[in-house]
């Protein structure tokens, strides 16, 4: 794992949105695995800035999301679809048919299926180059909860109540707040060729240090990551205040760009 701790969330967004930026350069038509919540929105508007200003070309980029609601219909102000589109794809040169957002309002009895096609489509499109994550605060990566199978799979997935209370902010209240939802799996994640994981705040700090530095256990699927060859963290200091290896991390960045390193 590399970790970068940087000094605030505009840094921590800018870092993340940088190395994006270089895989889409490099690779023009890559596969990125993107994520919702408040984590990654600082690095969707910086992509967005230099979509604007630098150029930055989505026409032939493909994209997966890591997961959606079940029950809300992309049309929803809170689906992850909407969120998708409000926070990214309506603002960049992406084609709307090179988008993929899991569909929360397939049936019951075609989700097996739906899930396994949508892992599918993955595979066809040559597998995600990049996985953006954040991580819940009760450790998850996607929806994938404690106690998911480090080996699981895009399913359906009751929510954990801590993600419920968490989410709630953006609902009118709680019960409003969806029970299940379609994720990929942590199986899935860890076959990204590079995993990005961003956390900011110091809420996220004590969770943060468990997943990297903690025990890999399925009670905080984050920590799967250390089995991942190629995971980037980008943490700003709140986030990574309860590290123990900080300082290591620190000169381990500086050491890197010393020897003329890059990180992507
Ligand atoms: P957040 O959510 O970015 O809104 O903190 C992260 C997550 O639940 O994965």
């Amino acid at each position: 794992m590399k970790v970068l701790i940087r000094k605030d969330y505009e840094e921590m967004s800018k870092t993340a949105a940088q190395i994006v930026a270089s895989l889409v350069r490099k690779k023009p038509n890559c596969v990125l695995g993107l994520a919702t919540g408040s984590t990654p929105v600082g690095m969707y508007k910086e992509l967005i800035r230099m979509h604007k200003e630098e150029h930055l070309d989505f026409s032939s980029v493909i994209t997966f999301n890591l997961d959606e609601y079940y029950g809300l219909p992309p049309t929803h102000p809170e689906s992850y679809r909407y969120f998708m589109n409000e926070n990214l794809f309506n603002h960049i040169n992406i084609k709307p048919e090179n988008t993929h957002v899991p569909d929360g309002t397939v049936p019951m009895e075609d989700i097996e299926e739906y899930c396994r096609n949508y892992e599918k489509m993955i595979k066809d499109a040559g597998g995600i180059d990049l996985q953006v994550l954040g991580i819940g605060g009760d450790g998850h990566i996607a929806f994938n909860e404690p106690g998911s199978s480090l080996a699981s799979r895009t399913r359906l997935i009751a929510l954990d109540e801590q993600t419920r209370i968490d989410n709630s902010r953006f609902f009118d209240s709680l019960d409003e707040v969806p029970r299940a939802a379609i994720t990929m799996g942590v199986g899935t994640i860890l076959e990204a060729r590079t995993c990005l994981l961003l956390a900011n705040g110091e809420r996220k700090a004590e969770v943060v240090a468990k997943a990297i530095e903690g025990p890999i256990t399925n009670q905080i699927t984050a920590s799967a990551l250390q089995l991942h060859p190629n995971t980037i963290v980008v943490l700003d200091e709140g986030a990574a205040s309860k590290l123990a290896r900080k300082d290591y991390y620190l000169y381990a960045e500086r050491m890197w760009k010393e020897l003329g390193g890059s990180i992507v």
